[in-house]
């Protein structure tokens, strides 16, 4: 009896977290996007597709670009036929280099090392580079967007990557203020994250011409799921290690940046931790051990688990958010979208 409540438990899980559904459904479009990005990297200033090169080469999950190729299948009947158009394509593509752009602008406010593995851009090439590679990315983007003569979609990527910025600079703002509101954090990844997910998700089915309710099904998931996986990605920063994640852990500790396991920590902290987290976040006092340190005071609050519980109820909330598209027995593109967002909430990297 105890175990078929357990497995009936397990199955309410199903599907598990994964990105092999999306994957699997995107293989061949995603082909097509690369080549579309290859093509659109090129410049004859041998600087350019070098350094973006270096970073769009190491590859990435490509989650942003997925979600715009799952968007254009969500109208079909029988998505693993469906044929992508040209604009989901294009939309893909300019999603992705939205998204490099950012990540190129990121590392240098960061002053972070390691990215996908490897060295960052700025560390080879300098922060000067770095940044104009990144205009040139988000230049690109536009002229792809264009492409596609959709005016609705211009107007919401645009604004999508207005929101990114404002999303860095209140993050900016509130660093080295553990005191921070939940409510200004989750405003800051809203806008730094999860509106472009939301975005990428909603440009791909509108491309697709399905239903109002199905767009607003996936912008509202994009959302959800986006906010699962910063909050994730932040905790990732204090609770795993540099080999997996692909870049520095301890990266947010040492910028002074304020996260949902830090604000947790503050808190219900003791007047010792606080003046811990005052000297290192906010006074930018840091000693031999501090990581540690702050691991250890996360650890006794629980934060990190409990941001990770958060990031769940995230991830739940976007798979609520799928009810137009179907049941998902009986739907492969929902399951690939269920799986997606436990993904986001529950990755490793
Ligand atoms: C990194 O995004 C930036 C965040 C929003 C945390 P990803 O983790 O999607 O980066 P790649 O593209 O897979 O490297
Ligand atoms: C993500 O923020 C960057 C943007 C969404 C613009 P982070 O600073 O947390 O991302 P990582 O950890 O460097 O990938
Ligand atoms: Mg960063
Ligand atoms: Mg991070």
């Amino acid at each position: 009896m105890e175990n078929s409540v357990a497995s009936d438990r397990a199955s309410a899980q199903l599907p598990a977290p994964s990105l092999d559904g999306m994957v699997g459904l995107c293989a061949g479009a995603m082909a097509d996007v690369n080549s579309v990005i290859l093509e659109k990297m090129a410049s004859d200033v041998p600087l350019i597709p070098e350094l973006a090169g270096h970073l769009i080469a190491a590859g990435g999950k490509r989650m942003r670009p997925m979600l715009t190729l799952l968007g254009a299948m969500a109208g079909s009947p029988d998505p693993q036929k469906a044929e992508t158009p040209k604009a989901a394509l294009y939309l893909a593509a300019a999603v992705e280099f939205i998204h490099n752009a950012t990540l190129l602008h990121d590392d240098v406010i960061d002053m972070s090392e390691k990215r996908r593995g490897r060295d960052t851009a700025n560390a080879l090439w300098g922060n000067e580079a770095s940044v104009l590679v990144g205009d040139f990315l988000f230049a690109r983007a536009f002229e792809l967007m264009v492409s596609t003569g959709d005016m609705e979609i211009l107007r919401m990527l645009s604004s999508a990557s207005a929101r990114i910025t404002e999303g860095e600079v209140m993050q900016m703002s509130m660093a080295g203020t553990p005191d921070s509101k939940m409510e200004d954090y989750i405003g800051v990844i809203t806008n730094k994250t999860a509106i472009l997910f939301a975005a990428a998700a909603e440009a791909g089915a509108r491309v697709g011409q399905t239903s109002d309710s199905i767009c607003r099904a996936m912008h509202d998931y994009g959302l959800a799921l986006g906010r699962a996986f910063q909050i994730c990605d932040d905790a990732l920063d204090y609770g795993t290690d540099s080999d997996v994640m692909g870049k520095k852990c301890g990266d947010d500790f040492y910028d002074g940046k304020i996260t949902m396991p830090v604000i947790l920590a503050w808190q219900e902290g003791t007047a010792e931790e606080r003046d811990f987290w005052t000297r290192t976040l906010s006074q930018q006092e840091y000693r031999e051990g501090d990581l540690q340190m702050a691991r250890d005071i996360l650890s006794r609050h629980n934060a990190v688990e409990r941001a990770l519980a958060h990031a769940k109820i995230e991830a739940e909330a976007a798979i609520t958010a799928l009810a137009p598209l179907g049941k998902i027995e009986e739907n492969v593109l929902v399951q690939a979208l269920v799986s997606g967002a436990r993904f986001a909430a529950k990755r490793a990297y």
